[in-house]
C-alpha cells in the first residue's frame, strides 16, 4: 500500500508521524473520506472543497491547492489500484511541543491513504438498526474535525445494543448519525435536519436532496423529535460509505413496516443511476434484482 505524507508517496513502513503532531495530541486537524467506485473518485471536488472549508473554520492554513489535493488523491487511487473503496485524507496543524494555543510558523501535516472495501450491500438491501444516543458532542459539528470521541462513543453504544448506527438526539431533537446524516419520510415528504452547526453537511446528504428534487419528492429541512422519528413511514441514513442505508428499526421499534420503504428504494435506485461507474459495471442491476421489491 502506498501512502502520501508531506509531498511524498511512501510505503507504509516509511511513513512516520511525530508524537508531537497536534492531531495526535489534540485532534487538531480535519479529514475527508472520498469514495472510489469502479476505479473512479466520486464527488471528489465537493469533498476537497469541504476539507478546505473545515481547515478555514479551525484557522489552519492548507498547504496545497484544491488542484494539488485532487492530484494527490488520484495518485493514491491509481498507485494502489483500488477499484472499490475510499481515500482517507487528513491534515493536522503540524508538529510542535504541546501547548494549547496555535504555535507560530508550523507546517500542516498531510497524510493520505487508500482503503479497499465493498459496498455494504447487505444493509443497503435489508436495512439496518439504529439506537438513539444523547448527543454530547461540541457545538461545531459542521466541521469535519479529527475530534471524534463523541461519535466513537455513540457508535460503540449502538454496537453494544446490536445496532449498526447511533442516532444523535440533542435537546430532544434528532440531529444526525454517529457517522452519517439522517432522513425521515412522512406522508410523502422527506425530512432532514437543516445544515447548521449541529450536523455535518454530508456530501451524500447533498446528493440525496438533489435526487429528491429531481424525483419531485417534497423536502423539508427542519428539525424533528425522536417520537416524530419513530412515527415516520420510512427512515434512512446517508454517508460516503453507507450511501443510502434504510433504518428499519430505531430503539428496536420498527419504522413503518419494518422493511426498507418505497421512497427510500426509489432514492437508492436514483443514487446508483447517477454514478456512471456503477451503471457501466452493472452494479445497479445487482442491487435491483437482489433487493426486496420496491
Ligand atoms: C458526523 C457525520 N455526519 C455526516 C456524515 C456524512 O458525510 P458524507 O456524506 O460527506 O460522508 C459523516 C461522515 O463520516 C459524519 O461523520
Amino acid at each position: 500500500m502506498i501512502y502520501f505524507k508531506d509531498g511524498k508517496f511512501l510505503e507504509e513502513d516509511e511513513v512516520h508521524v511525530s508524537v508531537n503532531d497536534r492531531g495526535y495530541a489534540f485532534g487538531d486537524g480535519v479529514y475527508e473520506v472520498i469514495k472510489i467506485y469502479d476505479g473512479a473518485l466520486y464527488t471528489a471536488q465537493e469533498h476537497l472543497e469541504r476539507l478546505i472549508e473545515s481547515a478555514e473554520k479551525i484557522r489552519m492554513a492548507m498547504p496545497y491547492t484544491i488542484e494539488e489535493l485532487g492530484e494527490i488523491i488520484q495518485k493514491l487511487q491509481t498507485e494502489n489500484e483500488i477499484t472499490m473503496g475510499h481515500i482517507y485524507l487528513q491534515v493536522t496543524r503540524g508538529v510542535a511541543p504541546r501547548v494549547h494555543q496555535f504555535p507560530e510558523s508550523i507546517q500542516p501535516v498531510v497524510v493520505g491513504y487508500a482503503v479497499e472495501n465493498e459496498r455494504p450491500m447487505h444493509y443497503l438491501q435489508q436495512g439496518a438498526a439504529m439506537k438513539s444516543v444523547e448527543d454530547v458532542r461540541w457545538l461545531r459539528c459542521d466541521i469535519k474535525s479529527l475530534n471524534l470521541l463523541g461519535n466513537v462513543m455513540a457508535k460503540q453504544e449502538a454496537f453494544d445494543h446490536g445496532c449498526q448506527e447511533a442516532l444523535f438526539v440533542r435537546n430532544g431533537l434528532v440531529r444526525e448519525g454517529s457517522s452519517s446524516n439522517v432522513f425521515g419520510i412522512k406522508d410523502g415528504v422527506l425530512y432532514t435536519h437543516p445544515a447548521n452547526n449541529f450536523i455535518l453537511n454530508g456530501i451524500t446528504r447533498r446528493v440525496v436532496l438533489q435526487l429528491a428534487k429531481n424525483l419531485n419528492i417534497p423536502v423539508e429541512e427542519k428539525e424533528f423529535t425522536l417520537p416524530q422519528a419513530l412515527e415516520m413511514d420510512e427512515f434512512f441514513y446517508t454517508s460516503t460509505n453507507a450511501e443510502i442505508t434504510p433504518a428499519v428499526t430505531i430503539d428496536q421499534q420498527p419504522i413503518g413496516q419494518g422493511v426498507p420503504g418505497p421512497l427510500t428504494r426509489k432514492l437508492q435506485v436514483a443514487f446508483d443511476a447517477q454514478i456512471p461507474m456503477l451503471v457501466a459495471s452493472g452494479n445497479v442491476e445487482e442491487r435491483e434484482s437482489n433487493g426486496p421489491a420496491s
